[in-house]
């Protein structure tokens, strides 16, 4: 027995910024970015939440699959960017959905948070602990950037992506997750400070900082390495593997795996540019892309790969 994808849903907010908007609002250009990044626009939040994109997804998700919110008994939500430190927007997930049988709660495992909330509600179903999970990723990076750093908002957007997993005979057969703490400071947002009867600190709000060089090398190298053991596992060849479904960071670092892999780029499906990266949702909103362009059917070997701060990674290996 593994677990299988059965569903998959995503949101994105209304409002489209294009690059050509940000060049108006900072020292940028639509040239600089799409040729180091590939995106050309993303979608920022203005009405929408954390909890309200994910919940969207989630109905998309199990309307998908067909599944009702009554049957849901788990629900993990990779996030950094929830409304509220508690409750959980997987808490929130579940009132706005109406699981009122699901045990509910977040991750924080950043642009791999998709990855870690499905291979822990994986150990979950195989433990049987919960029968139908609903795993979410979803990020409001918008309100963690420093809109005065032209080196980093740029590169990311809003979002969330769902997707519905069960216990079944095929689905996952191969997973390699990892972490690297100690090069954690590469890619940061600190929260708040200490500032109790004791302790004052600076209260100035810190965004979003990240050494892009140090977090392009760590992908191009760390993740091959991955797929390749989750492959291994799987016991497939990446000859086998239909499409690579890779964390929407940068069109450089895709390319680069898949020179590394020497697999063509075509087995790359791209949503990064109309979504930039939108961290932990950036793997489901691309597979629900697939799923409902029609690119997925039953039988296709798919590996999905998440990457990022932490520093983690989280690859898996799947039957679809
Ligand atoms: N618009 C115009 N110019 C910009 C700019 C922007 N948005 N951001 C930075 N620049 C400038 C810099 O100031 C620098 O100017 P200088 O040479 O006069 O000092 C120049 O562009 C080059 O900057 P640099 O940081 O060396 O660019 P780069 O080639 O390393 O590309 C990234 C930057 C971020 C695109 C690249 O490092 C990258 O893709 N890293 C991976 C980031 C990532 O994917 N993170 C998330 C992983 S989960």
């Amino acid at each position: 027995m593994t677990s299988r994808i059965i569903g998959t849903g995503s949101y994105l907010p209304e409002t489209v910024v294009t690059n050509d908007d940000l060049s108006k609002i900072m020292d940028t250009s639509d040239e600089w970015i799409s040729s180091r990044t590939g995106i050309r626009e993303r979608r920022l939040v203005k009405e929408e939440t954390t909890a309200s994109m994910a919940a969207e997804a989630a109905k998309r998700a199990l309307e998908n699959a067909g599944v009702s919110a009554d049957e849901i008994d788990l629900i993990i939500v990779g996030t950094i960017t929830g409304d509220y430190v508690t409750p959980s927007t997987a808490c929130e997930v579940q009132a706005a959905i109406g699981a009122e049988h699901a045990v509910a709660f977040d991750l924080n495992a950043a642009c791999s948070g998709f990855m870690f909330a499905l291979s822990s509600a994986h150990a979950y179903l195989q433990a049987n602990l919960a029968k139908t999970a609903l795993v979410i990723g979803v990020e409001t990076l918008s309100k963690i950037m420093d809109w005065n750093d032209r080196s980093t908002c740029v590169l990311f957007g809003d979002g969330a992506g769902a997707a519905v997993v069960k216990r079944d005979e095929v689905g996952l057969s191969g997973l390699d997750i990892g972490s690297d703490g100690a090069k954690g400071m590469v890619l940061a947002c600190p929260n708040r400070t200490n500032n109790n009867p004791l302790v004052q600190t600076d209260k100035t709000l810190r965004y979003t900082y990240m050494d892009g060089q140090e977090v392009y090398k760590f992908a191009v190298t760390t993740v091959p390495e991955s797929i390749h053991r989750a492959v291994e596992q799987a016991g497939l060849e990446i000859p086998d593997i239909k499409y690579f479904a890779l964390h929407q960071a940068n069109i450089r670092i895709i390319q680069s795996v898949a020179k590394r892999l020497r697999v063509s780029v075509d087995k790359f499906p791209i949503s990064l540019d109309h979504c930039g990266n939108i961290s932990a949702a950036s793997v489901p909103i691309l597979l629900d892309e697939m799923n409902r362009k029609g690119m997925l059917e039953r039988g296709d070997k798919i590996v999905m790969s998440g990457f990022g701060g932490g520093l983690t990674w989280g690859t898996a290996v799947l039957t679809w």
